[in-house]
């Protein structure tokens, strides 16, 4: 079964915002397989968003990952990496619609992340959990 990775970001976490993301996704009928809560090293926040390297806000990008607590998760379900982004909503909040999590929840920062497709979920999981950290 499809698998994706998705993180609770420090300025989700602070906003109190835990449990109506992760409801979001589990009434969609998407199943948690694997949860927990950190605060990644600033090298670890750049190993994250290492697909971004060049870009010129990374240094800030980094910085705000590595600010606080993460939750960070899996998620399986039936085409679940497409459909985690849609329920997440486009990067910036401003331009995401209502009804998604982006869209309802957020002004300035974005306070989730989602795997983008197939080979970043894969990534991603394995940069984040261990096999055996994932109840499939
Ligand atoms: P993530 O789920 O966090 O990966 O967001 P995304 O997939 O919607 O966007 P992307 O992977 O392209 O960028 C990662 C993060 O970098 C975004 O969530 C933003 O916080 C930040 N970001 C992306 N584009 C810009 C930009 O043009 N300017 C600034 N300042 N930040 C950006
Ligand atoms: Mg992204």
């Amino acid at each position: 079964m499809e698998l994706t990775f998705i993180a609770i970001k420090p300025d989700g976490v602070q906003r109190g915002l835990i449990s109506e993301i992760i409801s979001r996704f589990e009434r969609k009928g998407f199943k948690l397989v694997a949860i927990k809560i950190v605060v990644p090293s600033k090298d670890f926040a750049q190993k994250h968003y290492h697909d971004l390297k060049e870009r010129p806000f990374f240094n800030r990008l980094c910085d705000s990952f590595s600010s606080g607590p993460v939750v960070a998760m899996v998620w399986e379900g039936e085409g679940v990496i497409k459909y985690g982004r849609k329920l997440i909503g486009v990067t910036d909040p401003q331009k995401s619609e209502p009804g998604t999590i982006r869209g309802d929840l957020a002004v300035r920062r974005n306070i989730i992340h989602g795997s983008d497709g197939p080979d970043s979920a894969k990534d991603e999981i394995n940069l984040w959990f261990k096999p055996e950290e994932l109840v499939t």
